[in-house]
């Protein structure tokens, strides 16, 4: 069974003369453990894709399944706790929390949802992130790379089955990126879990199992080991 399984998503902005059709009749599944990268021009639609595969706004029309759950047919309320124990978000800007440092800023999830976190994987976590000497840290205190993977531990504090990322190494330079990316790997491998990853970046789209393009709107291409970029 897939994962993610979008059908027929159509996304329309706005009304009459500033309508615009940022999403097309987009279709596809993803299986369990994949690394797929969305490529495609500046509004392309690759930003609203993403949020509505994780359920961060509603389509026009069409559906997204996350295990085999109808997203849009859940209540505001059970999608929002759905959402947080299954999907990881990564954005471009790391919207982390000035005043909680990076052990606090990872199990935030966690104690939103009044959960205990499990200590034994947090320091796992933080370990293979490279973050054990920053853990009383603010984010105030850290490099840009560093920020990065601290958003990546909160995104992955969870155990989602699925990390949806936008742009991800997009404010880094390129050595800080290549290294957020090989963590973002490391940690999916490590934890079998489903990437989904916009990026600018050519590096991202040839490591990646699968290239899904877009362009103006519509999915024109789904092409398997990265050849696609
Ligand atoms: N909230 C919004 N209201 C109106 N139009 C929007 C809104 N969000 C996006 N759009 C439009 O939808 C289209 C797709 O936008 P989207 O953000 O998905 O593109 P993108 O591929 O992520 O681009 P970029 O690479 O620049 O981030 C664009 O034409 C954009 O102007
Ligand atoms: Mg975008």
């Amino acid at each position: 069974m897939n994962v993610i399984e979008a059908s027929g998503l159509c996304k329309r902005y706005g009304k009459d003369s500033t309508m615009v059709e940022a999403l097309k009749n987009v279709s596809f599944g993803i299986s369990q453990g994949e690394f797929v990268a969305i490529v495609g021009s500046s509004g392309s639609g690759k930003s609203t894709l993403l949020h509505l595969l994780g359920g961060l706004d509603r389509p026009s029309s069409g559906t997204v399944r996350i295990d085999g759950e109808d997203l849009y047919a859940l209540k505001e309320q059970e999608r929002a706790v759905f959402r947080r124990r299954k999907i990881g978000f990564i954005f471009q800007s790391y919207n982390l929390i000035p005043v909680l440092n990076v052990e606090e800023n990872i199990q935030l999830p966690l104690l939103l949802d009044h959960r205990q976190p499990d200590k034994a994987y947090i320091n796992d976590l933080i370990e293979t992130l490279g973050l054990s000497e920053r853990r009383k840290h603010l984010p105030s205190e850290l490099s840009g790379g560093q920020q990065q993977r601290v958003a990546i531990g909160r995104a992955l504090a969870y155990r989602p089955a699925i990390v949806l990322a936008d742009e991800p190494t997009g404010n880094l330079d390129s050595a800080n990126g290549r290294e957020v990316l090989e963590l973002l790997k490391l940690a999916v491998r490590q934890y079998h879990q489903t990437v989904v990853v916009i990026s600018h970046d050519m590096n991202v789209a040839a490591e990646a199992d699968r290239v899904l393009r877009l362009q103006d709107g519509r999915l024109i291409s789904d092409s398997r080991g990265g050849n696609g970029a």
